[in-house]
């Protein structure tokens, strides 16, 4: 709250006149604290206390939000004026060494605590619920999202063998383009409408073993159950090694042996799978270093046979 206005600060200053407003502050430095706590901490009266919350609310040193039927209050130092902050830093020095402020501080590390206590009771009692009630608020899978985490702003992500553009749309908010690549015009046109928000994919019909990407056009490079659909696997990990930067990376996720056969007739598989062995000889022969395989853990509810996941860097320039 930054303002000229002739009077403001001495408005601020009748404020923080009041011992008891700069002791609310003060527990209020880096907590959010409900009237009930401040009582408890202040040792006031509620009516008091909530006397004092409104005059420091009118003058914007702290702001509130309801949660259920009470408010919480927070004190943000960041959100003031050059002058109140100044204030505030006067009678904050004057105030923190108090007997009083002492006791509060000491009072506030309690409420802390017992709010504490709460959620570690929650954890003690019921570590079968959980489970139950993580799936229930926030759907299967949510956490494979941490991974998006280790996406950098500003990568350019080839989703090669796009599809319906499921990956591409996983991908998109984490990064600066997406260029989705897919020989079928169905698909891609699939891809287009399920992207049609994402402004920052680009699709791009194609081949993968001709790629329509420039030469180091890519920080990472995703394929996703496209391997057993393609004649030469290796091939098309080499072009996808083209078109990486140096240092950038490949990651393949993929079907680990199965006997499907029917795939080859329903889907038009050609290849049943791939062992760790043959995919790392792949990423060799495309000049890609430290290849890592891990088998995915099996999901109880998918009927489709186990995936692995394979990634490789291209090297990096000496
Ligand atoms: C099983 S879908 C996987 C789509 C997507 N990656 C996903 O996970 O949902 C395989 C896709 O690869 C594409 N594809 C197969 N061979 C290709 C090739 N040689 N060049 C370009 N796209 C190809 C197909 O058109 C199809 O859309």
């Amino acid at each position: 709250m930054i303002t000229s206005k002739p009077g403001y600060l001495l408005g601020r200053l009748s404020d923080l006149s009041d011992p008891t407003r700069g002791r609310i502050l003060l527990a209020l430095e880096g907590h959010e604290l409900g009237v009930s706590e401040l009582q408890s901490i202040l040792q006031l009266p509620q009516s008091t206390v909530s006397r004092h919350l409104r005059i420091l609310s009118d003058g914007g040193w702290a702001t509130s939000r309801s949660e259920g039927p009470s408010q919480r209050y927070r004190f943000v130092s960041q959100q003031l004026g050059d002058g109140q902050l100044r204030l505030w830093e006067l009678v904050r020095q004057d105030l923190s060494g108090s007997r009083a402020a002492t006791r509060d501080r000491e009072r506030v590390r309690a409420v802390l605590a017992r709010r504490h206590l709460r959620s570690r009771q929650f954890f003690a009692t019921e570590p079968a619920r959980w489970d139950h009630l993580r799936e229930e608020l926030f759907g299967p899978g949510y956490e494979t999202q941490i991974a998006f985490g280790l996406l950098e702003r500003d990568w350019v992500v080839g989703d090669l063998g796009c599809g319906s553009g499921a990956v591409a749309a996983r991908l998109a908010p984490f990064v600066t383009k997406v260029i989705a690549v897919d020989e079928s015009a169905a698909m891609l046109d699939a891809a287009r409408l399920r992207l049609a928000d994402q402004r920052n994919v680009e699709c791009r019909q194609g081949e993968l073993e001709l790629l329509p990407i420039g030469e180091a056009e890519l920080d990472l490079a995703v394929m996703a159950l496209v391997l057993p659909h393609v004649p030469e696997p290796g091939r098309v990990l080499g072009e996808a090694a083209r078109a990486l930067q140096a240092g950038g990376r490949l990651v393949v996720l993929d079907l680990a042996p199965h006997e499907r056969s029917e795939y080859g007739q329903t889907m038009g598989h050609l290849w049943p799978g791939f062992a760790p062995g043959q995919v790392q000889e792949w990423f060799s022969s495309a000049g890609l270093v430290e290849p890592r395989t891990v088998s995915l853990p099996h999901d109880p509810s998918a009927r489709g046979p186990g995936l692995f996941l394979a990634t490789a860097r291209k090297p990096t320039l000496a």
